[in-house]
């Protein structure tokens, strides 16, 4: 059977582009509800430490005006699990954070930190949220993400996205790798970070992959061709795949 892909899309840059004026505009909610009527299954957001895009009220609006499932972007500190259990999204995936990286660059270290991550998944699990992983296409990771309790893991495609050529298709083949062990070892997989038109069929090709997280790129895109037509772009090449 196929199953169907998910598209969580990533509203995080709407707010980069308001917040390098100030002000309003542009309004990460109304992308949101944008992105729902374009065919997104879910909206993800990044509240980071620095609040550089997404901020506290954005994330307030967006659990209490939104239809879809709520994806809340986390690091695994004791103050973003004060901000989701107050929330309580649908879904809350962490994720590695360093104040001087441009973006989340590289998967969490889920195995390096057992200890921390078991209690806080366990507590986020006990308010109904459902918990990812952000982790890199590693079994060692995967096996983790287990041990710690979550039901989820979101593969980095960051490493697919940026390589060319053979390279590319190594990193492909380490995500599909991952996403079969995920299934064998009872985990939902998910997968994200740089997916563009060009580099997000591979990914939705992978069959036990049901979720993809996407973001920068289709900003990016709306900028030419409007946000509703990014995003049904996006969702057609992922229902292409999967027809
Ligand atoms: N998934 C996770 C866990 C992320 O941290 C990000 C970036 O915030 C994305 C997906 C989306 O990445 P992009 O904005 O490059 O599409």
């Amino acid at each position: 059977m196929v199953r169907r892909l998910r598209l969580g899309v990533n509203v995080d840059h709407v707010a980069t582009i308001r917040n390098a004026r100030g002000g309003r505009h542009p309004d990460p909610v109304r992308a949101a509800h944008m992105a729902a009527a374009a065919g997104a299954d879910g909206i993800t957001a990044h509240l980071r430490e620095d609040r550089r895009h997404i901020s506290d009220r954005d994330m307030e609006r967006l659990a209490s005006e939104i239809a879809l499932p709520l994806n809340f972007e986390m690091a695994a500190t004791d103050e973003m699990v004060g901000i989701a259990l107050r929330h309580r999204p649908h879904a809350a995936c962490i994720v590695p954070e360093r104040r001087e990286e441009r973006t989340t660059e590289g998967g969490l270290d889920v195995a390096g930190n057992l200890a921390t991550l078991t209690p806080m998944v366990g507590r986020l699990a006990d308010a109904g949220i459902r918990v990812s992983m952000f982790i890199e296409a590693d079994p060692r990771q995967l096996d983790a993400a287990r041990a710690v309790g979550a039901p989820v893991v979101e593969l980095h495609t960051g490493a697919y996205c940026e390589a060319e050529g053979e390279a590319r298709l190594r990193e492909l083949a380490r995500i599909a790798a991952a996403a079969a062990h995920a299934e064998a070892i009872g985990l939902e997989c998910h997968a994200g970070h740089g997916l563009a038109f060009d580099t997000v069929k591979p990914v939705a090709a992978i069959p036990t992959i049901v979720e993809l997280n996407i973001g920068h790129f289709l900003v990016g895109e709306a900028i030419f061709i409007g946000l509703e037509a990014s995003i049904r772009r996006m969702r057609q090449l992922m229902d292409e795949v999967r027809a």
